[in-house]
């Protein structure tokens, strides 16, 4: 009744033919009393014109309607005149004469205009989800992340995984983030919590017998936004029952090529994806993801200076630091004011200064020159790789520091040269990264992953002298600079589970109180398991060139976590709240 064709599949072959369409008054004309209206609706657009002498009420309809009108049209297909053919245009060498014109419905004026690709506000965007998701763009990406779905699912099909399940109201499962909670109606003082990730229920289901296991997960954290970073998002989350490392890993990467392959067939894949261990990364770029569309690797030169009359280099090595330096290929034009910009980027960091090196076809340019004899100067450069023309950027601090510093500049320097090519995706897998880290604040032990991730079993006797050393096997899925998935094997003995627990100086009580499930589960009969979980809407991001996940995510928060739409979050009615059992200080006045 409303449509006998959608409007991308007319074309020549139906001229004459009579036709009923749908859709949304894209844009009007008014051409000296014939009406062009282009109608829109999913899959294309339309031009529809009217006849004011033959079919005047059509037209005097299609005259009264405005921007984002619903309307269902009648009429006949006609082929246009050469000279009005659009070849930019789908269905540009047709149109249809309306000879009956239904408005099913009018719109306001519009907050922005959909028809063109104007920079809009992000606020009113939000505010407006519903007409946003009309325009190219984000029709593009919600109809690209079906089609991704729709493969992940085809391809773990054919691999004889199972997509299962889990509930969203659980109990807490520990991965770093503050947990958003759920009153409970039926038992007062008590709360649900929702799932940072499905990581204990997936393991439950390796212990049950699903040994190839995944699911489409919507995720909750309460943490402070980014742009990669929403307080919902969604994984795609796996788990493995009798794999190791490379299993795990193998089935990862070849998803991820026919998923690129598919979805970005004009750009370049890395042909092998990198290996790099958690240390490689950090020694080599400063990063846990490294963008490795530009090589540009640091270089370690401890060893060359820590003799020198330079005392900051010296003197940081003597302390058991390290002096990182950066080659930067045609760094020789960097102006006063680009160095002292990262200088300052530097010091943000962290760094106690940035020292350079110009490198020149006779001599060395730097403030910190005089400290060092020609000779040294030429081995520091040969170390780097540098040559006339380049600069060389220097910190001294300890290794974390002098890394992580140094990985930034890398990529702050590449991106205001421009190395990194839009048309690549350069992949790689971090491995080992290590299984504790001290707290920068409280200076307390916590999991790098999540306290289920197994550790290099050879080096179990560090969990006693010095667990901060011991490394853990695990992995992250790294593409372009962005952490697109992350996993480990899993501990699948109980009892190394539970030293796991009091090393995190969580006491067996407690341990009992908040994962007793699992310990239970695990004395009956665990099979040596493992998985990984990437982030779905980074991907899509990635695969569509996105700035950001909100542009992927239909219905996202806003950098505050407020959907802006909804207006959540929102009060609520006091007689809502006492059954929920939960005195606020106010509540919604009704
Ligand atoms: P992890 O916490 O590393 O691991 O998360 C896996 C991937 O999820 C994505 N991600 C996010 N995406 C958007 N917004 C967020 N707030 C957000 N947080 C994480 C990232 C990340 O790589 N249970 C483990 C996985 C496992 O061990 O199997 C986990 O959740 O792309
Ligand atoms: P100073 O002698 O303190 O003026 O430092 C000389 C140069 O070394 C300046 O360019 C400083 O930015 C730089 N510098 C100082 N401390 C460090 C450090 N820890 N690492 C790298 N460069 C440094």
């Amino acid at each position: 009744m409303y449509r006998s064709h959608l409007l991308n599949s007319i074309s020549k072959k139906e001229v004459s033919k009579e036709v009923v369409l749908s859709g949304w008054v894209h844009r009007r004309r008014d051409h000296g009393g014939v009406i062009f209206i282009d109608l829109r609706d999913r899959y294309g657009i339309v031009q529809i014109v009217s006849d004011p002498i033959k079919h005047k009420e059509a037209h005097d309809l299609l005259d009264s309607c405005r921007s984002e009108y619903v309307i269902k049209v009648e009429g006949v297909v006609r082929e246009r005149p050469a000279e009005m053919v659009n070849k930019n245009m789908e269905t540009g060498e047709i149109e249809v004469l309306a000879k009956n014109i239904e408005v099913l419905s009018s719109s306001l004026a519009l907050p922005f205009e959909i028809d063109q690709d104007k920079d809009v506000g992000e606020e009113i965007r939000l505010k407006y989800r519903y007409l946003d998701l009309r325009k190219d763009r984000m029709k593009n990406n919600v109809v690209k992340r079906s089609g991704i779905i729709k493969f992940i699912r085809d391809f773990l099909d054919k691999e004889d995984f199972l997509e299962i399940e889990t509930p969203i109201l659980i109990k807490g499962t520990p991965e770093g983030s503050r947990e958003y909670i759920v009153p409970s109606r039926l038992y007062p003082e008590n709360f649900y919590v929702l799932p940072q990730s499905p990581q204990q229920l997936k393991q439950l289901l390796m212990v049950a017998g699903y040994d190839k296991y995944f699911q489409i997960a919507r995720c909750f954290r309460d943490e402070d936004q980014r742009g990669d970073r929403q307080p919902e998002f969604t994984q795609l989350d796996v788990e493995m029952s009798f794999v190791e490392m490379e299993d795990v890993i193998d089935v990862n990467e070849r998803l991820i090529r026919d998923l690129f392959k598919k979805f970005a067939p004009k750009k370049k894949i890395s042909k092998e994806f990198l290996r790099l261990t958690f240390d490689e990364a950090m020694n080599s770029y400063g990063s846990d993801k490294p963008d490795l569309r530009y090589d540009m690797p640091l270089s370690e030169i401890s060893d060359l200076v820590e003799n020198s009359e330079f005392g900051v280099f010296k003197n940081t090595v003597a302390d058991g630091g390290v002096v990182k330096a950066l080659r930067v290929g045609g760094g020789g034009e960097f102006t006063r004011k680009q160095i002292d910009d990262l200088d300052a980027y530097a010091k943000e960091l962290g760094a106690k200064g940035l020292a350079y090196l110009f490198v020149e076809k006779d001599g060395y340019r730097s403030p910190i020159a005089k400290f060092f004899k020609d000779p040294e100067l030429d081995k520091l450069a040969e170390r780097c790789g540098a040559k006339a023309g380049d600069i060389i950027f220097f910190v001294a601090d300890k290794w974390s520091t002098a890394c992580e510093v140094l990985g930034a500049v890398r990529q702050r320097v590449a991106s205001e040269m421009d190395l990194a090519s839009d048309d690549e995706f350069a992949f790689c897998w971090v491995t080992h990264f290590p299984l504790f880290e001290y707290g920068h604040e409280d200076g307390q032990l916590s999991s790098v992953h999540h306290p289920f991730t197994s550790p290099d079993l050879d080096n179990l006797d560090l969990l006693d002298e010095d667990p901060a050393k011991i490394l853990s096997e695990s992995y992250d899925i790294v593409v372009n600079g962005v952490e697109l998935g992350g996993g480990s094997i899993r501990i699948h003995d109980p009892e190394l589970q539970a030293k796991i627990f009091t090393t995190l100086g969580i006491s067996d009580e407690d341990a009992e109180r908040r994962f007793g499930h699992i310990l239970k589960a695990f004395k009956y009969g665990v099979p040596p398991h493992g998985g990984i979980a990437w982030g779905l809407d980074r991907l899509v991001m990635v695969i569509q060139g996105e700035p950001n996940i909100r542009e992927v995510i239909p219905f996202p928060k806003d950098q505050q976590a407020r959907d802006l739409m909804l207006e959540a979050p929102s009060l609520l009615p006091t007689e809502t709240l006492k059954e929920a059992n939960i005195s606020a200080l106010k509540s919604e006045k009704r």
